[in-house]
């Protein structure tokens, strides 16, 4: 067993920020509600807690709070922005609107005789973002940093070993984040820091032979990064007896889908690619509504996906590559339901399994990937970028077909070329087939051709994002790659609109 750090979540925007960050630091997190109670917690045995910000005002009735018993367990406790106010307030202290919010990188000044801020400088830059603040410390609490508009920045009774930041150390905008975390899990709760990803890979071949035994396991593979590893993670447990179906729909990028089989067949799995393109293709002609083609899209792998696994015979287990944010986003239940968003449009609901084996459960996706390459796949694989599930088809503005699914793979496999030899490269960037026609002039002759779209963005979660400033060599040196070598594109743009209120796919 190892040492768990509680993260109880408030509704901070940063909450799996911070597990990932202990994580990081080799000690196990894990996230659970705030209204856990200071029996369940402490039943887990947790060597200390970390409470998140929130939204909310402490003083306001219907903002949340936690089992005040917490503070009484002897276990540490840090709290993080509201974390700190809420611990403060239901000790003692006051909590009051800013007369001057703070946002940004703002400076503040540290007692470094603090346990929690013992061997960083004196000043430096954190991340605040809040408009109420400590205005009166409970009984037993000093002050152990300042900004100039906040004189109680940290707080801490070491006696009762409580404390609180108003800022955020587990960003990186906090330039001693790390530190200060690294010092409450060492110094505070006496952290051993045991927490090896080449632990979860023993656990879980472990506990995959005893749930799977000598029954077969069914798996859906993608070629994403979750179904990969899970299907990587699963050929170690149980050789011979994963069956991993892989549907080509048609829409995959340059040499994605031989890839997959590449890496796939060579394993120690029943690996079955199903080249459905010309299925796919078919009942997408004509369709131009982008939301019908998900559907259509997402249907059809279901059917496909189901008349594959009829062929098989009785397959009592289902692998899935659910990993942890999917657990803490449906309110911790696991197998529940055939994960929704898996692929394209999810599994069929008829599908009669036993039993579901989700082995990437307890694992953010940084960690998957380092598993992933653990377990001997390429970095094609684990450091794959996004793709949504309808592939190329939702890159193609309106009807798709065969011929500009061949124009934006090739436009895409540039840009990705070119890309890839940045050593800083933006979360996700493709081609999109605009379906507008220009006017350009090559040779001697005019043409009427295909306009290229390039979008690449900058975003930590893909629910906001900025478009990546490319140089304009490096876009140049792709307009031209992709107009010399496409003879069917006279123009390429760049999309330089970020999210909201454009989405990143176009359709
Ligand atoms: P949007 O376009 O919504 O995309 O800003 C956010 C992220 O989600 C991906 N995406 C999808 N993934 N099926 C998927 O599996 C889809 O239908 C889908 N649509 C968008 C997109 O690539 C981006 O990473």
């Amino acid at each position: 067993m190892n040492e768990l750090v509680v993260v109880l979540d408030f509704g901070g925007q940063y909450k799996q920020l911070i597990a990932r960050t202990v994580r990081g630091l080799s000690v196990y997190s894990e996230i659970m509600p705030g209204s856990t109670s200071a029996e369940e917690i402490r039943k887990l045995a947790p060597i200390g807690i970390i409470l998140t910000g929130g939204p909310n005002s402490v003083y306001l009735s219907d903002s949340p709070k936690c089992d005040p018993e917490i503070f009484r367990l002897g276990i540490p406790v840090l709290g993080i922005c509201y974390g700190m106010q809420l611990m403060c307030h239901m000790l003692g202290g006051d909590v009051k609107p800013c007369s001057k919010s703070e946002y940004g990188s703002i400076r503040a000044s540290f007692n470094t005789d603090s346990a929690l801020f013992k061997g960083i400088r004196e000043q430096s830059q954190v991340l605040m973002s809040h408009t109420d603040f400590v205005s009166r410390l409970p009984e037993g609490f000093a002050v152990s940093a300042t900004t100039a508009d906040c004189p109680n920045a940290a707080c801490e009774d070491p006696a009762r070993k409580l404390f609180g930041v108003q800022f955020h150390p587990e960003t990186e905008h906090t330039e001693d984040g790390r530190k200060i975390l690294k010092n409450f899990l060492f110094g505070v709760c006496g952290a051993r820091g045991d927490y090896r990803l080449d632990d979860y890979i023993e656990t879980q071949v472990k506990n995959i032979r005893q749930k799977a035994g000598d029954k077969k396991v069914l798996l859906a593979l993608s070629g994403g990064v979750d179904s990969s590893v899970c299907a990587a993670l699963l050929s170690r447990a149980i050789p011979g007896q994963l069956t991993c179906i892989f549907v080509d729909h048609g829409f995959m990028r340059h040499n994605e889908g031989d890839e997959i089989e590449k890496v796939f067949s060579a394993r120690d799995l029943n690996f079955i690619r199903v080249n459905a393109q010309d299925r796919f293709l078919a009942k997408i002609k004509g369709v131009t509504d982008p939301e019908q083609k998900r559907k259509i899209i997402g249907d059809e792998f279901a059917r496909v996906f189901e008349e594959e696994a009829a062929k098989l015979g009785d397959i009592p287990f289902l692998a899935q590559g659910t990993i942890y944010p999917d657990v803490i986003e449906s309110g911790g239940k696991l197998g529940a339901t055939i994960k929704s968003h898996h692929n394209v449009g999810g599994l069929p609901e008829n599908l009669s399994f036993k039993e579901v084996i989700e082995p990437l459960s307890g694992l953010f996706k940084d960690e998957v990937r380092v598993l992933g390459r653990k377990l001997g796949l390429p970095r094609s694989l684990t450091e794959r970028q996004p793709f949504p599930g309808p592939g190329l088809a939702i890159r193609v503005m309106g009807e798709v077909t065969k011929e500009k699914l061949e124009i934006v793979r090739a436009a895409d496999r540039i840009m990705c070329e070119e890309i890839g030899k940045l050593r800083r490269k933006p979360q996700q960037y493709f081609a999109v087939y605009t379906g507008a026609r220009s006017v350009g002039v090559k040779g001697d002759a005019r043409t009427y051709d295909s306009v290229i779209a390039l979008r690449a963005v900058n975003t930590s979660d893909f629910m906001t994002c900025s478009y990546a400033a490319l140089s304009h060599k490096t876009l140049s040196r792709i307009a031209s790659r992709i107009t010399s070598e496409i003879s069917s594109v006279s123009r390429v743009v760049y999309d330089i609109t970020s999210k909201p209120p454009a989405t990143v796919e176009w359709e």
